[in-house]
């Protein structure tokens, strides 16, 4: 793990603050957007001394970053990019899985693996820095960006999200494979009231440290080179200008020791959306004051900070401690002895690294329902596949790819290996000459092609029907949050129209969150939820429809079974009457850890010893063949001084079992993992009894349950 912090580290950081003039401090925070400044502007940036450019590929960088050496001090520019899922901006990178797709895998070193890939082709590009992960959590899903978390819980995100840092960041950052992560978004962000994109959360800073700090901590545990502060607000004080969230807790109390980046234009949205500032003078002034570093693409910031500085307003200290936030974060990954050309640029797209998005795709796989019509029967001679999504690559990719990002550099093909749904299933039936036809029916936005009677027409004699639903990047991203969550367009009727043939309909969600969609998940015969699978996300959900693969992915977030039950989630906090609706199940669709296999699995023997902390539990593959388990343990306080959840994930263990095979898990537990926030915000172990939960999802019925005291 890096360290951003050390004496010689600091030591050279002060060597060369000390030399810096006020106006090179100032250039040094700021982070310029390449594509909305001309190339001359962007040189005199560069030639100004700015900190960081971000969204430049290429020639483009090297040409601004020999600039930046020709300073007076040559200082090098920091790159960075949104590389959220794979380096997705650039058209030749390999596309992995979302977050909320690869969390579906509950597998940390999936997600490291697409760290350490993605750093990889980022670094070939000549970039240094990725804006990523994203540690928001996703628990209303009306919010536009559900897709880029983690999914609703702390835990599972922490974890998930720490290993992708380490994939990023390695142990040496400066071999040249490696680049600086970004936690995102600090903080709570995704909690913004009706799921309504950067608009005020409402929260507590208890509610935040009890609910939304941990997954930030892992990451700071795991040496996170930078964290980007939210748009939004807690309780009325815009994130950015939040001198307690960002000095008492992150550096205070998290000891981080990397820098603050802002998010796009966060100092002038203080003035202009936010309205806590009258001018640039006074939002610059709260943003240094608040403890950001960086400020991204605000590039009035310069002459603002300047002039408060010069007018003593602002003490130039403040842009001293800044300025070494950032010096040492490029002092410590070899900035200053290797600013350009890093990476391997061969290592684009390659076999290598298209596996492990291949891997990825196959372990997000998450089997919701199956009656028994999978894997599919050797009978089965033809297959309908229908719905737009099924052969739409824009769809399975999701958000933050070259197609919703277009890149100002010079357009190149789209790398081809991607597979969609369509060509996964042609790809798997074929060598069992089983026919194969497609017809589009709709997608998840009105269309003239939209044709339902073709799309009857063409499963009429099939023996099978596969049918993509879902949702497009229109419908879903950054000021893109939706109030009905159902399916869309004629969706929901062509699934009837088909159901209505009387042949086996499996449904493949291809979306970029859970969406509402009770009644076609109870009529289909099976319901698969692959959400953004990547470039391999069609190959792997035919591999399951055809028993290729055994599907083993747990849902990370809940499907609500309507729009009306948002927000839920598994951990909810009890109360009076118990939260019930008249007019609908109290319970989610799906749950959160929800996921079946072509197996089956058996947990029993549990044992907890309340002074080691030490959980074992037996667990069989009682089926014929060989699969993988999600074991999760969760625990709930049975009285505290607060309210706390029903359940909380603390725990988890992913392990592949031969048919048949039994192993003992054992989970070594944590005193804190029982512990809670009391209304001062202390965090203690109250003594009492507590029971633990382990089995297959968070639903009471799929787990064993045993009571243990603490003292
Ligand atoms: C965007 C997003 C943030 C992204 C940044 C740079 O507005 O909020 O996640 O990293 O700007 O593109």
């Amino acid at each position: 793990m890096v360290s951003w912090n050390t004496p010689a580290v600091n030591a050279r950081a002060n060597e060369i603050l000390s030399k810096m003039t006020l106006a090179e401090k100032a250039a040094q925070m700021v982070q310029v957007p390449f594509a909305y400044v001309t190339r001359e502007e962007a040189l005199m940036w560069a030639k100004r001394g700015a900190g960081s450019f971000l969204h430049v590929l290429g020639n483009d960088a090297r040409e601004i970053q020999a600039a930046a050496m020709g300073t007076r001090l040559g200082i090098p520019v920091l790159f960075g990019i949104d590389a959220i899922h794979g380096h997705g901006l650039n058209q030749q990178a390999v596309i992995f899985p979302s977050q909320l797709a690869a969390a579906c895998s509950w597998n940390p070193e999936i997600a490291e693996e697409m760290g350490r890939v993605t750093a990889r082709e980022v670094a070939a590009d000549g970039l240094h820095w990725t804006f990523s992960p994203v540690l928001c959590l996703g628990r209303d899903t009306r919010w536009g960006r559900i897709d880029e978390t983690f999914g609703e819980d702390p835990y599972l995100a922490g974890e998930l999200g720490a290993a992708i840092v380490r994939g990023y960041q390695g142990d040496d950052i400066s071999d040249g494979e490696h680049i600086l992560a970004c936690a995102k978004h600090y903080i709570g962000y995704g909690d913004a009231v009706g799921g309504r994109d950067s608009v005020d959360t409402e929260m507590t800073f208890r509610k935040l440290k009890e609910t939304f700090l941990p997954p930030f901590a892992r990451a700071v545990e795991a040496g996170v080179a930078t964290i980007m502060t939210a748009y939004g607000s807690i309780d009325g004080t815009p994130f950015t200008a939040s001198e307690r969230a960002m000095r008492t807790i992150l550096r205070d109390e998290l000891g981080f020791a990397g820098f603050v980046v802002t998010d796009w234009d966060n100092v002038a949205s203080l003035v202009n959306n936010q309205h806590v500032a009258a001018d640039i003078d006074e939002a610059s002034l709260l943003a240094a004051r608040a403890g950001n570093d960086m400020m991204m693409t605000t590039t009035a910031f310069y002459e603002s900070a300047i002039r408060l500085v010069e007018s003593g307003k602002l003490d130039e200290s403040v842009l001293d401690e800044a300025v070494r936030n950032i010096l040492r974060v490029k002092i410590a990954m070899g900035l200053l002895e290797r600013p350009q050309d890093r990476g391997t640029p061969a290592c684009l797209g390659c076999a290598e690294h298209r596996e492990s998005a291949l891997a990825a795709a196959r372990e997000s796989v998450t089997l919701l329902k199956n009656d028994g019509a999978l894997p599919l029967d050797p009978s089965i001679r033809s297959i309908a596949v229908i719905g737009a999504n099924a052969d739409d690559i824009r769809a399975q990719y999701g958000d933050w790819t070259y197609f919703t990002h277009p890149h100002p550099s010079p357009k190149t093909t789209p790398a081809r290996p991607y597979v969609t749904l369509l060509e996964g299933v042609q790809m798997l039936a074929e060598p069992h000459g089983i026919a194969v036809t497609y017809a589009r029916g709709c997608g998840p936005l009105p269309n003239e092609a939209d044709d339902l009677d073709a799309a009857v027409a063409a499963a009429q004699d099939a023996d099978f029907i596969v049918l993509a639903v879902g949702d497009v990047i229109e419908q879903s991203g950054e000021f893109r949050d939706r109030a009905d969550l159902s399916l869309s367009n004629r969706q929901e009727e062509l699934f009837f129209r088909l159901r209505a043939l009387g042949k086996p309909v499996v449904t493949v969600l291809i979306a970029t969150k859970p969406l509402c969609m009770t009644k076609v998940a109870e009529e289909s015969a099976a319901f698969i939820a692959a959400f953004n699978g990547g470039m391999y996300g069609g190959q792997a959900v035919a591999e399951a429809i055809f028993g290729a693969l055994n599907p083993s992915g747990k849902l990370p977030i809940s499907f609500p079974r309507h729009s009306g039950q948002i927000p839920v989630y598994y951990n909810s906090m009890p109360g009076w009457h118990g939260g019930k609706y008249v007019d609908l199940p109290d319970t989610p669709l799906f749950v959160f850890g929800e996921g079946l296999s072509y197996t089956s699995f058996a947990y029993e023997n549990v044992h907890v010893d309340a002074q080691t902390l030490q959980l074992s539990v037996r667990l069989t593959n009682t089926g014929a063949r060989a699969g993988s388990e999600t074991a999760q343990v969760y625990v709930r306080d049975l009285v505290s001084s607060v309210i706390t959840p029903v359940k909380r994930l603390i725990a988890f263990q992913k392990v592949t079992l031969e048919a048949g095979e039994s192993r003992e898990l054992v989970f070594q537990l944590k005193r804190d993992d029982f512990s809670l926030l009391l209304p001062d915000e202390l965090r203690v172990v109250e003594p009492g009894e507590f029971t633990l939960f382990v089995g297959g999802s968070s639903k009471d019925g799929d787990l064993l349950r045993q009571n243990i005291n603490l003292s």
